[in-house]
Order: C-alpha cells, then sequence, then structure tokens
C-alpha cells in the first residue's frame, strides 16, 4: 500500500519542531516576565531565569526563521503559501463554514490535498499571516526591545520602548492563539492522529 502524498520533507519538520518546542519556551517565559512586576508576582519560571531562556530561545528562533524563510524559496514550498485562486474570499468562506458546519454533517473536504497544495485555503491563509507578518513583528520588535538604545526616546509624545513592548506583547498573545487554534484544527484529519503523524512521517495520510 502507498503511505500517501510525501508533503513535510525533514528540514521542514526540523524547523517546525524545533519552533514548536521554542515558542513553548517563549510563552511559559514570556508570561512570567509580563507578570513579574506585579505587586504579587505571577512566576512561573523565576525573573532571572526567564530573562536568560527567553532570549536564549528568541536567539535560536531567530536562527530557525532564517532556515524556514530560505528553506521555503529554495525548495519551491512557499508555492503553497501562494494563491493564484480568483475566487479568495469565497474559497476561505467555504472552508469556514466546512469547520463550522459541514465536518459535522459528514460531508467531505471542500479542497482535497494535493502535491500542488497541500493546505486548505484557511491554513494557507493563517500561515502565510502568522509566518509572513506575525513573525517578522514578533522578531523585529524583540531585537528593539534587546537592543533598547535603537528606540526612539518617543513616538508621537508616547514611550518608543512602551510602543514596542505593546507590539511585542499583543504580537506574542496573537502568535499564542494562532498556535491554540492550528493544534486544534491539526486534529481534524480523518482521526484526531492523522495529521501529527504527517508532522512526524513527512506523508499525508489521509484519504481527502
Ligand atoms: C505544539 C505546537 C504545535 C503543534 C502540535 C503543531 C502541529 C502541526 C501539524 C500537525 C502540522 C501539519 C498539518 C498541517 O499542514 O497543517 C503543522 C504544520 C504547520 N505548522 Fe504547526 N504546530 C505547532 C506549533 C506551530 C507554531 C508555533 C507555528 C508558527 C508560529 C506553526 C506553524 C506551522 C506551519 C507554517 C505549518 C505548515 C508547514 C509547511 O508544511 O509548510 N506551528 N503544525
Amino acid at each position: 500500500m502507498s503511505k500517501g502524498l510525501y508533503l513535510y520533507p525533514k528540514w521542514i519538520r526540523f524547523w517546525h519542531i524545533t519552533n514548536a518546542v521554542l515558542f513553548l519556551i517563549l510563552i511559559v517565559t514570556g508570561i512570567s516576565l509580563q507578570f513579574s512586576g506585579l505587586d504579587e508576582p505571577f512566576v512561573l519560571v523565576s525573573f532571572k531565569s526567564a530573562v536568560s531562556w527567553h532570549n536564549t530561545a528568541a536567539f535560536i528562533l531567530v536562527l530557525n526563521y532564517v532556515l524556514f524563510i530560505i528553506g521555503n524559496q529554495v525548495t519551491g514550498n512557499i508555492k503553497h503559501y501562494r494563491s493564484n485562486s480568483t475566487t479568495y474570499i469565497q474559497d476561505l468562506i467555504r472552508q469556514a463554514n466546512y469547520y463550522r458546519r459541514d465536518m459535522f454533517r459528514g460531508e467531505p473536504h471542500p479542497f482535497p490535498v494535493t502535491e500542488e497544495s497541500k493546505f486548505n485555503p484557511l491554513q494557507r491563509f493563517s500561515y502565510l499571516l502568522a509566518m509572513y507578518a506575525g513573525m517578522p513583528l514578533l522578531i523585529i520588535s524583540g531585537i528593539l526591545l534587546f537592543y533598547p538604545g535603537m528606540l526612539p526616546r518617543e513616538i508621537f509624545g508616547v514611550s518608543g520602548l512602551l510602543i514596542i513592548d505593546l507590539v511585542h506583547d499583543a504580537t506574542g498573545f496573537l502568535l499564542s492563539i494562532f498556535m491554540v487554534i492550528h493544534i486544534y484544527t491539526c486534529t481534524l484529519g480523518s482521526k484526531p492522529t492523522t495529521l501529527f503523524k504527517s508532522m512526524v512521517d513527512g506523508y499525508h495520510h489521509d484519504d481527502h
């Protein structure tokens, strides 16, 4: 029996597992840093450890992100993030309708996986947004916070540090929400474990 389409080559699986583990470290240490200044601090990790773990994980995340960008270009995996559909919005709505209604009626996936198109329209849109807007914003704001001397003292009368801090925290928060929804939608294959298995062995195992 054939193993199915080979959609997740080794470099993607390496990038992805590294990214996921680093994200979990960054979330736990980021929450610790966020609430460390309270009168009664909410401590998951001590302040000192949180700073050093957060900075180290962020440094590796940036290198890993560079690997993702280069790998996507060089191998052509970027094609899955682009869409040349003339019905982009309708496709998004169709996929959303599948998630909110049609899948509960046992209807088939509206956009079957092919070698040319491994993501459904909502995946394509959310992965593009997360990887090509969210991640750069998170990384650039993080670098500016690491080198605060690079920041203007004030932006429109408001502390430059405060604005960049807000951008960094908000982007981190939104990407964390993305991750939760992402993990949920990854359970919606033919079995809850099917898509996770794909990220382990590289093969698409579903029959759609
Ligand atoms: C514990 C955390 C995570 C789990 C369990 C997980 C799980 C998965 C699985 C099963 C897939 C393959 C199914 C699919 O194509 O959608 C996948 C793909 C993907 N995930 Fe995650 N993920 C996690 C965290 C993240 C994070 C933090 C990001 C980005 C910030 C991310 C971005 C992506 C992207 C871009 C793909 C598609 C990669 C490609 O084939 O080009 N994931 N993930």
